[in-house]
């Protein structure tokens, strides 16, 4: 039995950032409780069963065996822990204004449960302020104060969802506390858990490492989506430019053009920041100018098929097009904000036929679109006028997709090519 084996940590929201968490822990000895307002996810977990791809259901059922976690939706019972990490999510409003609304309430139920000893860290991505400013003065409305009778850290959660290689587990941890006994307080019980721990100097630094990590991200994939469009013009391959430049050993870093940013960070994350400089006078430009070039792509994709259907002498308009993936990365099974979705409602806009198929959705249920994945068989790939690859999942068979097709616009560089070089790559058939 490790150290930890007296130690209880509550996970307030068990989804794909609290769940691997808590099974991290688990593993490690520490006496898990789960806390999630959705009774079907409590009881999924309390089945030993999994919602979450990257977490086996056969670890849950372990950690159940030897009563190392539960779930469940009494907030009462966070007062029982020693550690609280909230994981709860942090959407964008209609607006696009960050809604802490999650965060607010999980506070509420930590405060109630607030105890002297207590660890409380966030791990939802925020604001650089959010712990400081929001969680701060609701659990000092207690009466308790922070780095004596309490502490209170933001630690970044770096899941990347379908990483094979980098997991909660190995993946450094940054951690900044209000005060320096905070951040020694979440150092030390994180170091037991995880591999490599990387202290910063306050919330407001943690916090903002996250979202410059992000923001890293969106802008590289602002840049490559504009290269594109730029080589597109120009006549010039875009993928063997960047493959080309990433034969350079130093000073490059490799980012792929696509149908636009998906997932539940990086369209997202970079948005609580701009809403924060906003409130300072400050307009965080790179933030914005990417936003808008990767949110031009799913129109640009939709030109890409517009233009495969004249070279049939067809329009959209009645045109029968097949998607072949809808989640917003490879091998995973995620549309949370996936730009598949946006190139399907304008295809539908536009009076097309639209089906999909993607071995990881089975069916999509958004508030404006119900539909079942087709089976991709030669005869659904034939009967099309047109297909799209917007997600390129290693499943499926890419040499007899660009056999049975009558035209294809591989947005993600999927499909074999020998002919490098010949320009208007995005059509690569038809
Ligand atoms: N998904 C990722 O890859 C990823 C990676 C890094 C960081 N993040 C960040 O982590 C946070 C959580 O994201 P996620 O993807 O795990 O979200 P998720 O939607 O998968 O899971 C959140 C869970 O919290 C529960 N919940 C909501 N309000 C609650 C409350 N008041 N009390 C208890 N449970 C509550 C929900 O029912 C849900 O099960 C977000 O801030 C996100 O930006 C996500």
């Amino acid at each position: 039995m490790t150290e930890h084996s007296s130690t209880t940590l509550g996970i307030v929201g068990l989804g794909y950032v609290g769940l691997p968490l808590a099974v991290e822990a688990g593993q490690a000895g520490v006496n898990v409780i789960g806390f999630d307002v959705n009774p079907s996810v409590v009881d999924i977990v309390n089945a030993g069963e999994s919602h979450i791809q990257d977490v086996p259901a056969s670890d849950i059922e372990k950690l159940r065996e030897d009563g190392r976690i539960e779930a469940t939706s009494d907030m009462t019972r966070l007062g029982e822990c020693d550690v609280v990490s909230i994981c709860v999510p942090t959407p964008l409003s209609k607006t696009r204004d960050p809604d802490v609304s999650y965060i607010l309430a999980a506070t509420e139920s930590v405060a109630e449960g607030l105890h002297s000893g207590q660890l409380i860290v966030l791990e939802s991505t925020t604001y650089p302020g959010t712990t400081r400013e929001v969680l701060l003065p609701a659990l000092e409305a207690t009466g308790l104060k922070v780095g004596e009778d309490f502490h209170l850290c933001f630690s970044p959660e770096r899941v990347d969802p379908g990483n094979p290689t980098w997991h909660t587990g190995n993946t450094p941890k940054v951690i900044g506390g209000i005060t320096e006994a905070c951040t020694a307080a979440g150092v030390e019980f994180y170091d037991k858990l995880l591999d490599t721990i990387v202290p910063v100097s306050s919330t407001e630094a943690a916090e903002m490492t996250k979202i410059l990590e992000n923001t890293f991200r969106a802008v590289n994939i602002g840049l490559v989506n504009e290269t594109a469009l730029i080589a597109e013009r120009l006549g010039v391959d875009i993928w063997e430019v960047i493959e080309a430049a990433d034969t350079k050993p130093f000073g490059f870093m490799k980012f792929t053009p696509g149908p636009g940013l998906g997932g539940h960070c990086i369209p997202i994350d970079p948005h609580y920041l701009s809403w924060k400089m906003r409130t300072l006078n400050y307009k965080t430009r790179f933030i914005e100018l990417a936003s808008e070039i990767n949110s031009e792509m799913p129109y640009f994709v939709v030109d890409k098929v517009r233009e495969a259907l004249n070279r049939q002498k067809k329009s959209v308009n009645g045109a029968r097009v097949l998607l072949l993936g809808v989640a917003y990365k490879r091998d995973i099974g995620d549309v949370r904000e996936s730009p598949a979705l946006d190139v399907l409602r304008l295809l539908i806009e536009d009076g097309a036929e639209v089906a999909y198929s993607d071995p990881f959705v089975p069916s999509l249920h958004e508030e404006d679109l119900i539909l079942e994945s087709v089976e991709l068989t030669d005869e659904a790939l034939s009967d099309a006028d047109v297909a799209v690859i917007l997600t390129d999942h290693s499943g499926f068979d890419y040499v007899s997709i660009l056999q049975q097709v009558r035209a294809l616009v591989d947005t993600r560089h999927a499909s074999p090519r020998d002919d490098l070089g010949a320009g208007h790559s995005w059509i690569v058939k038809g």
